[in-house]
């Protein structure tokens, strides 16, 4: 470089860049908090919750109350205790939905397990129900492992 100087820019310059990048920033804060707004409004929609307490219903015997909250504590993170994994012949929309959306109470192709082999076998000696309760009560706990101490909500 003939001077050895590199040209400076000058101060109205300068405010000029820096008035760009302003806009540019504000810009960008814009469009971010847009996302943002819409992601809040959509969240509620995309991601279910959890309910406290269902009454399970199909069985005629009478429908059956499970207190989900307290499941869930007795699982911790182990959601997938219950909550299987998305399968080819019938996808999740969610992480976690009603089994019973899936599971109806005759399973037509390609679904082969219906409302009752989800919750347990037709002896209701094994399932994920039952396997759980059958060793709390090994275990000196008590929970329903009879028929009737499940399907006890009439109506
Ligand atoms: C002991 C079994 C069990 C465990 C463990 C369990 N769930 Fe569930 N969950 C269920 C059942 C059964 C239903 C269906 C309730 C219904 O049909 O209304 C359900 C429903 C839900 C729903 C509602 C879905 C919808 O579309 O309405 C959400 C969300 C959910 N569970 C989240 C969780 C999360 C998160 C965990 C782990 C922290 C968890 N569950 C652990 C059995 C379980
Ligand atoms: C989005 C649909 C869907 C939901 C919701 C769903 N399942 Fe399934 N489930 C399937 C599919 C698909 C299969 C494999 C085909 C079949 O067995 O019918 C399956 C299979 C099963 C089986 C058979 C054994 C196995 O793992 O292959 C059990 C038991 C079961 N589900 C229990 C449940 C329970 C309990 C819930 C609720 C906590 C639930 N499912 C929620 C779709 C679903
Ligand atoms: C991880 C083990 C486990 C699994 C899986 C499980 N349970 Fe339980 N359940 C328990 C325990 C432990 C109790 C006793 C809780 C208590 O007395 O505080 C219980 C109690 C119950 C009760 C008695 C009322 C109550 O809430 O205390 C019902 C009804 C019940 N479970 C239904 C179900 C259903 C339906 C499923 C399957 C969708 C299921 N449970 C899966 C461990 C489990
Ligand atoms: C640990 C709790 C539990 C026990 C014990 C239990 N069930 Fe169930 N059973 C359920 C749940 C939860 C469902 C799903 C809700 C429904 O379909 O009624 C179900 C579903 C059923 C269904 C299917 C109803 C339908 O929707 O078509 C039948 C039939 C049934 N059970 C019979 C029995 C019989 C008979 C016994 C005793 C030999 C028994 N159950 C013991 C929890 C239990």
């Amino acid at each position: 470089m003939p001077d050895g100087r590199t040209p400076q820019p000058t101060r109205l310059e300068m405010s000029g860049w820096q008035n760009e990048e302003d806009a540019a920033m504000k810009k960008a804060i814009f469009v971010l908090a847009l996302i943002m707004g819409v992601a809040l409004v959509a969240g509620p929609v995309m991601a279910q919750t959890a309910p406290t307490s269902v009454v399970l219903k199909g069985n005629p015997m009478g429908g059956v109350k499970f207190d989900h909250a307290k499941h869930q504590k007795l699982v911790g993170d182990k959601c997938d205790t219950c909550h299987h994994a998305s399968k080819p012949e019938k996808a999740m929309k969610a992480k976690q939905e009603k089994c019973q959306t899936c599971h109806e109470k005759t399973a037509t192709a390609p679904m082969k397990t219906n409302a009752k082999a989800a919750f347990h076998d037709a002896m209701a000696k094994k399932g994920i129900c039952i396997d759980c309760h059958v060793k709390e009560v090994a275990a000196g706990k008590k929970a329903p492992t009879k028929c009737t101490e499940c399907h006890t909500v009439k109506g």
